[in-house]
């Protein structure tokens, strides 16, 4: 939620504020804003997108080698030009661009308002950059400490830089809670809330921790904590590629996403599944093994599509390796004061790997003394950082704000992960284990195949484009699948929609049904088959619409249903994966019917980084 960029070097800052900002608008995408140092410090922000921001400043004096930008998701304060950032504080000593939330914002507001410091937003941040004006004015202290004093004074999360306009010659960027990486190139620093602005300019990174503060000159980089302690910085390099963070002649990301699923979900279980010697291998846990293998209870935790990936989990987990799983909402489970134990394991998944209560919910657990592995996606993520083994997806830079790719890539990862775990515990027949892993390593030309029916897809979608409500039906497996084909509907074309297992249908959501309500249901053959076929019997006897998701060749749902989505045969353990496809598209296509922002949908932002 929000994405934040800067620029000290030889170079204009403006262009490549503007190019970083517009990588990181999946981050939000209400306002922007810049600021930028040359003859004297200008600061341009308005309401709307990068592109507006760039349209506002075509006449105005953008020149200047040191800057920063921000592109925002409102948190305090709506969508309007006085709350974008950056933000001024009363006497114009500091601009502060800010992603998080400053939890005790409105006590700290009360005293400087009563100090006689003035307000212009409603935002959290203004209060930050008046809070650190507030020590500088104090007199006897530098921009950096008063930096780090206003920082000692705030709860909540942070990801911010800093313009001092006595000391012009340096960025301050600090971290707690919400990511910040720092670029060294060539006699200039980037700073970023991910690696995608700065990859086009240097691979070479260093990933902030919490409590940290960079001071970025030209020439020079100091990193200390905000208890000043000096920190020696850990240069890592990044693995990204410009055509991975581009659409490469798709229309949308979300799309581009969609068709790369063949390529995703192999470089998940590339190196680690082989259908050659039948072993399974992720080298991420083989430091925990014993402790995972000998755990009482697995608990899942995570948020939205990453969630349902963790429902599919708690079904393979407890098929194969016959361990109890709860699945649970991160953002519930980190409140509740949940019972743990030490031999339980908690496993975290999440695509951008800082989602704020997925990373709340395993520091609890580790206070607790679970071990917690991480399911992630992006490397060097505060997730994968903070969790002590796991399993990187490997699904490249998933930019949509509809999570596609990574659902495939975690259900894949937790496919394979409860087979090894299965192998290990013995509670898998060989043959089973052999199977499997045989049919897991086809599921990449699957998904080409479900993918060369894009357009009877897009067909479909236009006949129920204009549909206000939809309902997604399935049982075992393709129950989470339900509750993911609904959730990519409702975020992207704004059409609502429920997911439910399809024998609880009876026991309410029948009651919704008529001949105006499409129902979408998951019925590729598994053990539950027969059962699924009487709930579409249920549906079409109230003359209910019934678009059935069927294994290729099934000939008595086609003859029931309004229209079939075919998927190519496959153990119902891993059919998930595959059934999920043809909903992915479905939405995508009535999304686009419907000329909604596909890769920024309205209200949301890709990375939850606040609580
Ligand atoms: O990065 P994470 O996997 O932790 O994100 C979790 C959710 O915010 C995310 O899956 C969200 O629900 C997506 N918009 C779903 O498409």
């Amino acid at each position: 939620m929000c994405g934040i960029v800067g620029y000290i070097g030889d170079k204009q800052a403006f262009p490549i504020l503007i190019k970083g900002l517009k990588r990181l608008e999946y981050r939000g995408y209400d306002s922007a804003g810049i600021a930028i140092i040359g003859e004297e410090t200008n600061t341009f922000k308005i309401k709307g997108k990068v592109s507006d921001l760039e349209n506002f400043v075509v006449n105005e004096d953008t020149s200047g080698n040191i800057g920063m930008g921000h592109t925002r998701w409102a948190t305090h304060g709506e969508p309007n030009n006085d709350n974008a950032h950056p933000h001024t504080s009363t006497h114009g000593k500091f601009i502060v661009i800010h992603n998080g939330i400053i939890e005790n914002y409105s006590t700290l507001k009360e005293s400087l308002l009563e100090k006689g410091y003035s307000f212009k937003s409603e935002t959290d941040t203004e209060v930050l950059a008046n809070l650190i004006e507030y020590f500088y004015l104090k007199g006897g202290v530098t921009a950096e400490e008063a930096v780090r004093f206003a920082l000692q004074k705030v709860s909540g999360a942070y990801a911010l830089v800093v313009l001092s306009h006595d000391e012009d010659d340096k960025l301050i960027a600090a971290r707690k809670g919400s990511p910040l990486v720092i670029g060294i190139g060539d006699h200039e620093y980037y700073v970023a809330s991910d690696a995608t602005p700065i990859v086009e300019h240097t691979k070479s990174v260093i990933y902030l921790n919490d409590f940290d503060i960079a001071i970025l000159k030209k020439n020079e980089l100091s990193l200390k904590t905000i208890k000043n302690i000096k920190i020696t910085p850990k240069i890592q390099k990044i693995d990204l590629e410009i055509s991975s963070i581009e659409k490469g002649g798709f229309d949308h990301f979300m799309l581009k996403e969609i068709f790369e699923q063949p390529e995703t979900v192999l470089n998940t279980i590339r190196g680690r599944v082989s259908a050659e010697t039948k072993t399974i291998q992720h080298g991420g846990i083989l430091s925990v093994l014993p402790q995972i293998v000998n755990a009482k209870r697995l608990i899942i935790i995570a948020c939205g599509t990453s969630w349902h990936a963790g429902l599919v989990g708690e079904y393979l987990f407890e098929e194969f390796a016959r361990v109890p799983v709860e699945v649970e909402y991160a953002s519930e489970f980190r409140y509740r004061n949940p019972v743990l134990y030490k031999d339980d394991v908690v496993i975290a998944i999440s695509q951008s790997g800082e989602t704020a209560d997925t990373l709340a919910g395993i520091r609890l657990a580790q206070d607790a003394g679970a071990l917690v592995i991480g399911i992630c996606n992006v490397v060097g993520s505060s997730i994968a950082r903070e969790t002590t083994a796991g399993i990187y997806t490997y699904a490249g830079p998933e930019i949509g704000v509809a999570s596609t790719k990574a659902f495939t890539s975690q259900v894949t990862a937790l496919t394979s992960l409860s087979l090894m775990i299965a192998k290990e515990k013995n509670t898998i027949e060989q043959s089973l284990y052999e199977n499997l892993i045989s049919e897991l390593v086809e599921i990449p030309s699957k998904i080409e195949l479900i993918l060369q029916q894009n357009e009877k897809f897009r067909a479909i979608a236009a006949m129920y484009k204009d549909a206000e409500n939809f309902l997604y039906l399935g049982r075992g497996f393709f129950f989470p699948v339900a509750l993911e084909g609904a959730l990519k509907l409702k975020e992207i074309s704004y059409i609502h929609a429920e997911g439910y297992p399809a024998a609880e249908m009876k026991h309410g959501p029948i009651a919704l049904i008529d001949k105006k309500m499409p129902v979408v249901v998951i019925a590729a053959k598994d053990k539950s088959y027969d059962k699924i076929v009487s709930n579409i019997q249920e549906v079409k006897a109230r003359k209910g619409i019934v678009i059935a998701v069927v294994t290729q060749g099934d000939t008595v749902i086609r003859k029931m249903a309004d229209h079939v989505l075919e998927i190519p045969k496959s153990h119902e353990a891993l059919a998930a994966i595959l059934a999920v496809i043809p909903l992915q598209l479905l939405s995508y296509h009535i999304a686009v019917m419907r000329d909604c922002n596909i890769d920024q949908p309205r209200n949301l932002a890709k990375s939850v980084t606040v609580e």
